[in-house]
């Protein structure tokens, strides 16, 4: 928790900043929160900002700037090549990751589009610590197939793990036997592995993972979209790693990998992303997908302002007084719900507060999408806008069979430096009233169901009238209360 010791013993996180720019809110009656809920097809994805108070849907792009980031967008180099923007963002990539070839992307999921199209073809297999939805989707499209190895750990909701993001190297063994190393395009490493609850790997998995790699000849790519959290844990639960600087741990992870992807709506907090590239020869084969796909190769789709911004922002992920700020509020948040019972994923991790929805609706089947039903709930008991992940966000088997998620989680993101204590102890309240009543809480069916990614856009409806009874209890418990 914060280092600053409050004299009065209250174990809370300290802001390290000051607000200097701020964004009114409106928290729209839960008659409205009901009726918005309905129009946006009990899909959060769908809502209307203007009908949300705390939008937690993801840290995705929504993360607060720094003053610095903001300063450096005013001298972006506005060209179509050439750019002196580009040349500073490579650098300083460069500079953090030791890799000398950088393509720029417009966000984390372009990089996997490029990465899939020249590395993945039929028949492929790409083990991974967990898989991301549109990591998955673009793997798939290209016709290969997808092993989750993720120790067995990594999937107890409840744990004391420090690292549950780990990848077990007997089941990467066995896999590449299964297989055959040439099977293998690449073996993919996520940081801070968003699906399983932000939770982090630890430096030895990954040198333990680099060194089976080597062995048979397989690339290592890493996700570093969520790297800063997972840097941050492996400073604070990594024995060999406490003394080390985030600089070096960054230089330690880096040194294991062939090739390094990010969203930069995450990872520095602007929004773009790119791939960075030790090889030459695997540079020249990814090039010619970014003009086609993304922009000319020293904008990659990217806002030029935005590329600064995420030049001060890679910067500032070298700093622990700013990436221990999420974990912290998270932390904060998850021991908080667990003094109340409620269920969440612990230990808790990066990315946001992860509420199991598997337990908090025990009553409602899979088969009905508990954690959809969840994220709706709490909408309408707070205008907080969650995301589901879990059945929902998976794709059904092409014969239409539903593949149940390993986890179902209502996701509470905590974008950085975006909300106060006094709004996280209001989703904290909020949880704990729908918890109490969590029997209300009825199942959804689809109304319209997408083929792929059908999370983002799809429809729902309550199997019974199950909302409308959640909103008569609150106005019979909260009265006049927004
Ligand atoms: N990889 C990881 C681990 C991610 O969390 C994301 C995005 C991506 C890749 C794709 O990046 O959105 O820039 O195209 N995660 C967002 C989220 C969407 O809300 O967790 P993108």
């Amino acid at each position: 928790m914060a280092e600053v010791k409050f004299f009065g013993g209250e174990n809370v996180p300290l802001e390290m900043h000051k607000v200097r720019i701020v964004q009114k809110l409106t928290l729209p009656p839960v008659e409205r929160r009901l009726a918005a809920i309905t129009e946006a097809g009990n899909n959060t994805f769908l809502l209307r900002n203007s009908d949300v108070f705390m939008d937690m849907l993801t840290d995705s792009g929504v993360n607060a700037m720094s003053d610095q980031q903001q300063a450096a967008m005013l001298i972006a180099d506005d060209s179509y090549a050439g750019s002196a923007t580009y040349t500073r963002l490579a650098s300083k990539l460069e500079d953090i990751f030791g890799m000398p070839y950088f393509l720029p992307a417009h966000q984390g999921r372009a990089c996997e589009n490029i990465l899939s199209q020249v590395l993945v073809s039929k028949g492929s297999v790409v083990p991974m610590n967990y898989h991301f939805t549109t990591t998955k989707a673009h793997i798939t499209l290209n016709g290969g197939t997808v092993e989750e190895l993720v120790a067995d750990s990594g999937l107890e909701v409840v744990s004391v793990h420090p690292f549950k993001g780990n990848m077990d190297t007997g089941k990467l063994r066995d896999v590449i036997g299964l297989h055959g190393a040439d099977k293998i395009a690449f073996v993919r490493m996520e940081a801070g592995t968003n699906l399983i609850g932000g939770q982090p790997f630890s430096l030895q998995n990954l040198v333990d993972i680099r060194k089976i790699c080597t062995e048979h000849g397989l690339l290592l790519v890493l996700d570093a979209s969520l790297l800063a959290d997972n840097l941050h844990f492996i400073k604070q639960r990594e024995a060999d790693c406490k003394t080390l600087a985030i600089r070096e741990i960054t230089r330690r992870i880096a040194d294991q990998c062939d090739i390094i992807y990010f969203s930069a709506r995450k990872l520095g907090c602007a929004r773009g992303g790119g791939i960075c590239i030790r090889s030459e020869e695997l540079y020249r084969r990814m090039r010619g997908l970014v003009p086609l796909y993304e922009g000319f190769l020293t904008y990659g789709g990217m806002s030029v302002r935005e590329m600064e911004a995420l030049t001060v922002g890679l910067e500032e992920t070298m700093d622990e007084d700013v990436i221990n700020q999420g974990p912290q509020f998270i932390a904060y948040m998850v021991d908080e719900l667990q003094k109340r019972d409620i269920p969440v994923i612990t230990p808790a991790g990066g990315l946001g507060c992860h509420v199991n929805a598997m337990k908090f609706v025990d009553h409602i089947p899979q088969a009905e999408y508990p954690a959809g039903a969840l994220a709706s709930a709490l909408y309408i008991a707070s205008g907080i806008r969650g995301m589901e992940r879990g059945t929902l966000s998976e794709q059904r088997e092409p014969d239409g069979r539903e593949i149940f998620a390993n986890m179902e989680l209502v996701r509470l993101a905590m974008p950085r430096r975006v909300f106060t204590l006094s709004q996280v102890k209001y989703a904290i309240d909020r949880l704990e009233w729908l918890y109490a009543h969590r029997r209300l809480i009825g199942g959804l069916a689809f109304t319209e169901e997408p083929e792929i990614l059908r999370f983002f856009y799809g429809r729902l409806t309550p199997v019974s009238d199950w909302q409308e009874k959640l909103v008569a209890k609150f106005r019979a418990d909260l009265g006049e209360s927004l």
